[in-house]
């Protein structure tokens, strides 16, 4: 019997319409526009709502997704959620969804792999649809990062943005995902981490005090390890089909800095100019949200046509990461 192909149906995206630019930043921390422009390539972010929580900003990519596939919510079998932001540690924030969806009984969980989550969840997906298991699977990358932003915090402040982005995964008749690397190395965890909250260290005036509640980075190590992962990922991808960097139409990767997405385009061998797809100016880094958002902006604005070779590659805390080929 012929194996199912797996695609994308429809795609969505919720960015919250306050916008953070780096100018607003120069008054809240001691740091330039030039700086934050040269070093990362953001200019502005998105802030959500105090009373927007990353469960608000899923269902209305959900939505949007669901509109895009044509689909009810009914119609969905399985909801991951990527996600380093919940709305609490639980119920899962899938669950939070399924319910504002109005959805009754359907598996519902969350994935906890940072910036690599959206990539990890079109990994499950496929899976459960190949084997006939579900024939549509909501997956959802939403990020409050605004939320575990240390505002003193000069280093990683300028970085961060909150949004979400949602796909729906289904059964496809041509092209569809072409291959799956997932990789992660947990000796590396204390590069990027936010120290208390869970059974480690629960929440105690101490840790408050000590802003233990914040993302920590050490941003020299992580830029080094995302340039190298990021291009062997993309490469473990393409090996086994055979491809090359001239194969692929557009590269839409996790926006963590446009130095190290440059970085890994000179790697891959591809001109960053034609087949680096970039947002980060707008958005900065939304963690796993960004590859989603990117991906559903992509396609909205035309850059990914049928029968395009596309990849996702994402790296992030864990430290983790995967790349995923699709054909459009
Ligand atoms: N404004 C002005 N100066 C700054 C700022 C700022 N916002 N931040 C740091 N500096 C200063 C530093 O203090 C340092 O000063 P010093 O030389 O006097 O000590 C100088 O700028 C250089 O600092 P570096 O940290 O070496 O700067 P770098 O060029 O490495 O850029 C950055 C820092 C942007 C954080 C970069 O290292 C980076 O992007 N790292 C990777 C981030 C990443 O990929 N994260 C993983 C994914 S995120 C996720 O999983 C949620």
């Amino acid at each position: 019997m012929c194996e199912k192909k797996v695609g994308v149906i429809g795609l969505g995206k919720y960015l919250p319409e306050n916008r953070l630019t780096n100018a607003d930043l120069e008054k809240i921390v001691d740091t330039t526009d030039e700086w934050i422009t040269a070093r990362t390539g953001i200019k502005e972010r998105r802030i959500a709502r105090d009373d927007e929580a990353t469960s608000d900003m899923a269902v209305k990519a959900a939505k949007k997704a669901l509109e895009n596939a044509n689909l009810k919510p009914e119609d969905v079998d399985l909801i991951i959620i990527a996600t380093i932001t919940p709305d609490m540690f639980f119920p899962s924030t899938a669950c939070v969804v399924q319910n504002k969806l109005g959805i009754k009984n359907i598996p519902a969980f969350d994935i906890s792999v940072a910036c690599s989550g959206f990539i990890y969840g079109f990994a499950i997906a496929n899976q459960f649809i190949k084997s006939g298991t579900y024939k549509h699977v909501l997956v959802i990358a939403a990020e409050k990062m605004s939320s575990v932003t240390d505002w003193k915090d000069r280093g990683t402040c300028v970085l961060m943005g909150d949004g979400a982005g949602a796909a729906i995964l289904g059964e496809v008749k041509e092209g569809g995902i072409l291959s799956v690397y997932l990789g992660a190395d947990g000796s590396k965890g204390d590069l990027l981490n936010m120290p208390a909250g869970g059974s480690r260290l629960p929440a105690s005036i101490s840790t408050v005090e000590g802003r233990l509640h914040f993302l920590k980075m050490q941003g020299n190590e992580l830029f080094r390890h995302a340039v190298k992962i990021m291009a062997e990922a993309a490469f473990k991808a393409a090996e086994p089909l055979g491809l090359k960097g001239d194969d692929i139409t557009l590269v839409i990767p996790h926006q963590a800095n446009v130095r190290i997405l440059n970085a890994v385009a000179k790697r891959m061998g591809i001109d960053p100019r034609k087949k680096l797809y970039l947002n980060i100016d707008k958005y900065g880094n939304m963690s796993a949200a960004s590859s989603a958002v990117a991906l559903a902006e992509a396609v909205e604005e035309g850059r990914v046509k049928k029968g395009d070779i596309i990849l996702l590659d994402a790296f992030g805390a864990g430290l983790t990461w995967g790349a995923i080929l699709i054909k459009w």
